[in-house]
């Protein structure tokens, strides 16, 4: 029989995305130990491509615990962003309307500070793991068994972390009668492309057209990042450059305008949903990012979220472990998921508002049998749209919500 080696660590972190590496940096900062095990190698988690903005809550965090060198030298700040429709482009001018701004800098781009800062501090993450099982999750001393190479560990610690995405070993983990979970579907995908060109605008454009939403986003002075709204199930094949350039040309196109073509380097059909598992905890396991919750792309929240749990879930076991203190760790979920929700309904709200849902009919009511339905929703979401540019108001609450709710902090500064 082979022998497992033990390990022992104060808190055991299943996945090396931003929301894992980034609370394994938080906790090093606290004097508390962990241990990241990812399943990808180190060239992987680099490579992915993944969105590119971070409130400004998220890029402050980053910046006060050392992580914001190159985000302030490569990133760029963003003042507002561009909301197009009926073929108008509006300025939403976030600084003058609510103070803040976003910042433009891309997740593997995070993902990479973050390993640098482990490789620095002699801690790096453990890629390439295999067969990872959970156990004693509520009584005893939780335990990740896992392989590596051709052995196998038992990682022991106090407390083990969710941080695997969706398809993770951590969410399973929890048995059904424990938790709830929540999905919406969307009839579309993004088809998103990098491509070797300036972009073509100083700030990101998200557009609706009537055939179908488009964006221009950017990763530098030399790179875009552009996105169009397409059936999930549409083969990337038949997606020649030039088509995706002609496209992109009559959704983003506007009188006197014109888009910079460039060599597509990148190339992906991503579908859309929603998802939110309930409660965030089971026992001595927490889920951070993606492992409990899901949104559709539309303002780009999800890495945001992600930092936003590591965030408050650091709080949490440092303060247990600095007094004993557990209100902290008794309230992540709660409290996490009244923030989830919340930036649910921005995400929902932003999809709703700029794809073409009639179509194909899923939530509008476009089915063929009434032909007065097709393109009603359409033309509800241009006057909302109108109601929403041509209103500080409305344009604040865009503002204020795009550049980010407050992280939780625990004990919180009341
Ligand atoms: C990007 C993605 C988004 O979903 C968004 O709303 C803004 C920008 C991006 O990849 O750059």
């Amino acid at each position: 029989v082979a022998s497992r080696s033990t390990i022992s660590t104060q808190v055991a972190i299943v996945g090396g995305g931003p929301a894992g590496l980034l609370l394994s940096h938080l906790l090093r900062r606290s004097g508390i130990d962990s241990v990241v095990l990812e399943l990808r190698d180190r060239e992987y988690a680099i490579k992915r491509v993944r969105a590119g903005v971070l409130e400004e809550d998220a890029a402050r965090l980053l910046t006060e615990v050392g992580l914001g060198d190159r985000l302030h030298k490569e990133g760029q700040r963003h003042d507002g962003i561009y909301l197009q429709y009926a073929g108008v482009r509006h300025h939403i001018p976030f600084r003058e309307l609510v103070g803040r701004s976003v910042w433009l800098y891309s997740q593997q781009e995070v993902v990479k500070d973050l390993i640098e800062a482990h490789d620095a501090a002699g801690t790096p993450p453990r890629y390439s793991v295999s067969d990872m099982q959970l156990d004693n999750l509520v009584d005893g001393s939780p335990t990740v068994r896992f392989s590596q190479g051709r052995e196998d560990f038992e990682l022991i610690a106090d407390f083990v972390v969710g941080a695997d995405g969706a398809h993770g070993v951590c969410r399973p983990s929890i048995p059904e009668t424990n938790k709830k979970t929540y999905t919406r579907e969307y009839p579309f995908g993004w088809l998103g492309i990098l491509a070797h060109v300036k972009p073509s605008t100083d700030e990101l454009i998200y557009a609706l057209h009537e055939r179908g939403f488009a964006m221009h986003s950017m990763r530098s002075n030399s790179v875009s990042r552009l996105y169009l709204q397409v059936d999930p199930h549409e083969n990337i094949a038949e997606w020649s450059d030039e088509r995706i350039w002609d496209e992109l040309d009559i959704r983003l196109g506007t009188p006197g305008w014109t888009l910079e073509r460039g060599e597509i380097f990148d190339k992906s059909i991503t579908p859309m949903h929603s998802f939110v598992s309930d409660p965030m905890r089971y026992g001595k396991l927490f889920l951070i990012g993606d492992s409990a919750h899901i949104v559709p792309p539309t303002g780009a929240k999800g890495l945001n979220l992600a930092l936003a749990d590591a965030s408050y879930l650091h709080d949490g076991l440092a303060a247990w472990y600095g007094n004993g203190d557990e209100r902290g760790l008794d309230e992540y979920s709660e409290k996490s998921l009244e923030r989830v929700w919340k930036i649910q309904h921005f995400s929902t709200w932003m999809t709703r508002m700029l794809h073409r849902f009639d179509e194909s009919g899923s939530f509008g009511q476009a089915d063929g049998a009434n032909p007065d339905n097709v393109d009603f929703d359409h033309h509800v979401q241009l006057g909302q749209l109108r109601q929403l540019c041509e209103s500080e108001r409305g344009m604040a609450h865009l503002a204020e919500r795009y550049t980010g709710l407050p992280f939780l902090r625990y004990p919180s500064a009341e």
